[in-house]
């Protein structure tokens, strides 16, 4: 066989398989809390060393799951990756794992409702949280201190679709040794290069374009072995964070389309987005892949591609509400990442608990849509909103 690597889209559905005895084709849904000994010399010597293939207990791992990890991390090009029950249990123990009082950690103030929550938490607890404009690098280079240690954001960020320079930010993270955490979502593991770009640590929640159906919560931290199992591991598998092996084994379904469905995905946004921009009641179309998006070169240099999300302001709140209404095809919903297309009103929903002063800080106004494309064909969600704007 030659030495070739295979392509990111051939190891979503070879790379990290576990077969049993059996050599059954489709991956083996380990539907298991625990795991038999042979011995209590064998139990014993599990709990001070379980070795690769020897699992102890759900919580702290399953095959089932394990094959999804090791799939998911050959993909991110990580050495590890631990999966957790939804993404906000993999933001939360990528960041709490790590963080004690006195802290400090920089993060862009353009995060998801939830994603903003952990970092009050951390900051209860006495983690010096400051907030920058992520887009802005010098705003990174003020707040990066000597004594920094993580930086976290959102590369594409939810609901505004704003790009951080991976790049740039973890060169200034790592002059003063700090960890890069990404929570990378909205880019996908298809367009995702973080790792290259300089991340540390990549996060995801699952539960949106790798499940890909809307079926179950997921999440992952992806990161070097020595993070993953020394430093996050011991913080997940004793908190309770771990995936149940059913989600991971759907999970692991969900990869083996991911690449086709996001860029099939992606056909469509952009062909939305082109549409949106001359549609009535439009005030402001933003989408990483048109060339008007504020950084659209860093999009095409970081991600080649614009993704599967968009964010349309139709002017007011009771216009944004009247046309979720009308609305056929796209469903209103808050996931994202899911087959079926989905409107979000942000304002009053997923970023709801914000102050409206932060909001509009953030972007977020009252007329703002949050729009998920999904894999229906390009031409019903054009003329679905069409109809439902006009
Ligand atoms: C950017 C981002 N991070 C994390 C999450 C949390 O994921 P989950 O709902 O799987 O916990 C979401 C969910 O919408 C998200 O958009």
């Amino acid at each position: 066989m030659s030495d070739k690597p295979l392509h990111p889209r051939t190891r979503a559905i070879h790379h990290g398989i576990r077969r049993s005895q059996y050599g059954e084709m489709a991956e083996a849904l380990f539907m298991t809390q625990g795991f038999a000994y042979d011995s209590a010399e064998q139990a014993e010597a599990r709990f001070i060393k379980a070795g690769p293939d020897e699992f102890i207990y759900a919580r702290y791992g399953n095959p089932t799951s394990r094959m999804f990890e090791d799939r998911i991390a050959s993909l991110e090009g990580t050495e590890d990756a631990f999966a957790t029950a939804s993404g906000m249990a993999a933001v939360n123990g990528a960041l709490m794992c790590f963080a004690k009082p006195g802290d400090h950690i920089v993060s862009s103030r353009a995060l998801f409702g939830s994603c903003l929550y952990v970092l009050d938490v951390l900051a209860r607890f006495g983690v010096e949280v400051s907030y920058v404009d992520g887009t802005d690098l010098d705003q990174w280079r003020a707040a990066i201190r000597p004594d920094t240690r993580a930086v976290f954001f959102e590369s594409v960020s939810n609901p505004t679709l704003e790009v951080v320079d991976i790049a740039g930010v973890a060169a200034l993270a790592r002059a003063v040794g700090a960890l890069v955490v990404v929570d990378n979502v909205f880019a996908t593991p298809v367009y995702s290069r973080a790792v290259e770009q300089g991340a540390d640590v990549v996060v995801y929640s699952t539960t949106k374009h790798i499940d890909g159906s809307g079926r179950c919560l997921g999440g992952v931290i992806c990161g070097t072995r020595q993070f993953v199992r020394e430093v996050a591991e011991p913080y997940l598998k004793h908190t309770g964070a771990a995936i149940s092996p059913f989600n991971a084994w759907l999970m692991l379904n969900g990869l083996n389309t991911l690449d086709l469905r996001v860029r099939a995905q992606t056909d469509s946004a952009l062909a939305l987005a082109r549409a949106l921009q001359d549609m009535a009641g439009v005030s402001r179309v933003v989408y990483p892949g048109l060339p008007d998006h504020p950084q659209y070169d860093l999009v095409q240099r970081q991600m080649g591609a614009g993704g599967t999300m968009i964010a349309v302001d139709v002017g007011s709140k009771a216009a944004a509400f009247a046309a979720m209404d009308r609305m056929r095809v796209f469903e209103i919903s808050n996931n994202l990442g899911d087959a079926k297309s989905i409107v979000t009103h942000p304002a009053t929903t997923t970023h709801s608990r914000l102050t409206p002063e932060v909001r509009e800080g953030l972007g977020i106004t009252p007329g703002l849509l949050r729009l998920s494309v999904g894999l229906e064909h390009a031409d019903d969600l054009i003329d679905d909103l069409r109809q439902a704007l006009a």
